[in-house]
């Protein structure tokens, strides 16, 4: 989807191609549908009483309407019980009235309901979320696939709350960076490599966003061993992409948030070889990399009043004659050594360069996005993905705006406990453990370790990052999410408060 225009307007004033109206699940019309089902001749009483219309969440009903409505189409979108409609339900009611409208595209007018439990602003910006998130196709690389015509503009009809249409206009603007962050992560490795990567961040680069892809030669010079091995066995070397942003009107206080990605253009494993199966998702493994940078970009299109740096490390980890080994200890950039014992524990080697570097840039509050963990999948699926913290406040701050964005998380612990078993017999560190326990939270300990002095958090997105399947809501298609750029466009809206 290009671009999506919204704006509020009465019913009559333009015709859509297409009325779409929330329904719940419940016995009888609501206010709203009666007065439209009058002009329809009693068709929606009907098709109610014969069971074709069950409010049931995600299903959809289309009526033509034959001039009897100022909109060509009708979409009853059920939303499922009324009590429990909240933001991701109106996102998969949008995402399944885009998909109903199929190749007919064009404007779509959405009439919004006060009786729901949510206000009517909440309401226009998940409609446009999964209006933009729903459209969304990865078949990029298909031949043959035919071009739909895409939704151009949402009309909404209500009494709105003065500058609904504005940030419903917002929100539209992220929706397309989460889109761009999902392509990142559906591009496949032999594309976008470190390199590339690095190119398209530097595409994004403008009067407030500066950008730099650092390469092997500076990425050694910078003592960063561990980026550095990790990245060693490709042709395709290395890079550590920094993205800086300095709010146009300045910062509204002296935070500097620090966002630190996860970017392994494809994940073999190394010479600790990944299994053959599902091998190629792991194209996937850059996703929190890509994250962070459409992230930024969408706060810097924002124009936020929040200084931010962003770091990705991006490398590519495969197997060579100059692949590094188990047993081989590095020396991270913050000077601590790091045994090797697994070469696909690569993603905590990289970001404890990274974080080292945000921090020395003057990051206060970090952040960092990763897809980790293979248990961190096995244990919260493709929903939530698990934060972890060294302070409690940022803990919540970072929650708060995971839930309010759509980008679900849940708190798991640190303990100092956990740290004996990241211990090395010879090096500081090892990079993982030999026992079959609490891979994530050992991860998280490891990070710990680089993160230096201040707060820091760390999300391990393994799951919702790139899914294998639909996962039956508004991101119905397999692969890239975007999981992260709505979750740090709101955690950028709340610091700058
Ligand atoms: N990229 C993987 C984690 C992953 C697995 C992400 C499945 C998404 C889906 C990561 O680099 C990895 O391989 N982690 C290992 C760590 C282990 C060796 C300690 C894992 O989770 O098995
Ligand atoms: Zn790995
Ligand atoms: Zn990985």
């Amino acid at each position: 989807m290009e671009k999506l225009t919204i704006e509020v307007r009465q019913p009559g004033e333009v015709e859509p191609d297409a009325l779409a109206i929330p329904f719940p699940q419940e016995d009888g019309l609501s206010n709203g549908t009666r007065t439209l089902d009058e002009r329809l001749k009693g068709r929606l009483q009907r098709l109610a009483k014969d069971g074709e219309l069950k409010g049931d969440l995600g299903k959809t009903v289309m009526l033509h309407t034959d001039g009897e409505l100022d909109a060509r189409r009708l979409i009853v979108a059920g939303v499922g019980k009324r009590e429990d409609v909240d933001a991701d339900t109106l996102r998969t009611a949008a995402s399944a009235v885009v998909r109903r409208l199929g190749d007919v595209g064009g404007t779509v007018a959405w009439q919004l309901d006060d009786s729901l439990p949510l206000s009517l602003d909440d309401q226009a910006t998940a409609i446009v979320e999964g209006t933009m998130l729903g459209s969304y196709s990865p078949a990029r690389w298909k031949t043959e696939e035919k071009p739909r015509k895409p939704v151009e503009k949402i009309l909404f009809y209500t009494d709105a709350p003065d500058g609904l249409a504005e940030s419903a206009g917002r929100t539209a603007r992220v929706g397309r960076w989460v889109n761009a962050a999902r392509d990142l992560a559906n591009s496949p490795p032999n594309e976008l490599t470190p390199q590339v990567l690095g190119e398209r961040a530097a595409e994004l680069s403008g009067p407030n966003l500066t950008v730099e892809a650092l390469e092997p030669g500076q990425i050694d010079e910078l003592g960063m061993g561990a980026l550095s091995a990790v990245g060693r066995a490709s042709a395709n070397g290395p890079r550590l992409i920094v993205l800086r942003y300095e709010p146009p009107q300045g910062a509204k206080g002296d935070t500097v948030l620090g966002l630190v990605g996860k970017a392994i253009t494809f994940d073999a494993g190394g010479i600790s070889l990944k299994p053959a199966l599902k091998m190629e998702d792991m194209k996937g493994d850059m996703a929190g990399g890509a994250a962070v940078i459409a992230g930024i970009a969408a706060v810097a299109e924002l124009e936020l009043p929040i200084r931010i740096i962003a770091v990705v490390a991006a490398a590519e980890n495969l197997v060579s004659g100059d692949s590094f080994r188990p047993g081989d200890i590095l020396r991270a950039a913050n000077g601590k050594t790091i045994e090797i014992t697994n070469t696909d524990a690569e993603g905590r080697l990289v970001l404890a360069d990274a974080l080292w570097y945000a921090r020395r840039e003057g990051a206060t509050h970090l952040l960092d996005l990763a897809t980790l963990t293979g248990a961190m999948e096995l244990a919260l699926g493709d929903f939530y993905a698990g934060a972890f913290a060294n302070e409690d406040d940022w803990m919540k701050e970072i929650l708060a705006a995971a839930e309010a964005s759509g980008d679900h998380t849940w708190p798991f612990p640190l303990h100092p406990r956990y740290r004996r078993y990241v211990d090395s017999s010879f090096a500081d560190l090892k990079n993982s453990s030999d026992l079959r326990q609490g891979s994530p939270v050992l991860a998280a300990e490891f990070l710990r370790e680089f993160a230096g002095e201040g707060p820091w958090a760390h999300i391990d997105m393994a799951g919702p990052g790139f899914l294998e399947r639909s996962r039956g809501d508004y991101l119905t298609q397999r692969g890239g999410t975007g999981y992260g750029v709505r979750l740090i466009v709101e955690l950028a809206k709340r610091l700058a408060r």
